[in-house]
């Protein structure tokens, strides 16, 4: 079954706990974007104000860290059970170790990309992932276009699930639509992460459950 996070800085900023209590019923749990204003020219939140969001929801968390170097942030944050912590393959620091880490910490790994890294950069680290979440947009901000040539990557990634004994998720983040959620799904992503096309509409929860209509 396929998910829905909603990305949580495309959000009213000054009404959080309103959205994130109206849209609690309906979704698997929140995409929270951590950026440094280094590695993506934005700037978002720190790790107390995760701990806020933390306690205002019991659903599962997906951090994804657009930062240079996500060590530190490995090491320290605190999160939900089940939740996820995304480090990018372009940053620096040990990629493997830092996946090793979150793992050791139970929280889920995921390893994204970049739309202009090759999808077969990500292979030698697949033992180590519970997802690979790729973005559909250059990161930094919501609302911008899907990108279309990135859907190319799943086939490989999906050909990949299906010889080996290695499970993970496939997650798509950016310009996911009305109108392109289907066909991304009927292709193999299992996990959405979801921004403006949620909350740019006045009824945040009927815009999330026309979404999830489309893939159930
Ligand atoms: C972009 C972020 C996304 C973004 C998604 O850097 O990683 O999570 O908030 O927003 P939309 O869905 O509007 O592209
Ligand atoms: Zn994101």
């Amino acid at each position: 079954m396929a998910e829905i996070y909603p990305s949580l800085i495309s959000g009213d900023l000054m009404n959080l706990r309103a959205e994130i209590e109206a849209l609690d019923p309906h979704c698997d749990g929140y995409h929270i974007d951590v950026m440094d204003y280094h590695f993506v020219p934005n700037l978002t939140w720190g790790p107390q104000f995760i701990d806020q969001i933390a306690n205002t929801t019991h659903k599962p968390l997906w951090v994804h860290l657009m930062v240079d170097d996500p060590t530190n942030w490995t090491k320290k944050l605190v999160l939900p059970p089940h939740s996820t912590i995304g480090i990018h393959i372009e940053s620096e620091g040990e990629v493997r170790r830092n996946l090793q880490r979150i793992k050791e910490r139970h929280f889920n790994a995921a390893l994204v990309l970049n739309p202009k890294t090759s999808v077969e950069a990500i292979f030698p680290y697949l033992d180590l992932v519970d997802a690979v979440l790729l973005m559909s947009v250059e990161p930094g901000f919501s609302g911008q276009e899907f990108l279309p040539s990135v859907a190319e990557k799943i086939k490989p990634l999906v050909g990949y699930q299906q010889e080996g004994e290695i499970k993970f998720k496939i997650g798509m983040d950016g310009g996911i639509n009305l109108q392109n959620i289907a066909e991304l799904k009927e292709k193999g992503i299992d996990w959405f992460a979801v921004g403006s096309s949620i909350f740019t509409q006045p009824n945040r929860v009927k815009a999330l459950k026309d979404l999830l209509k489309l893939i159930s």
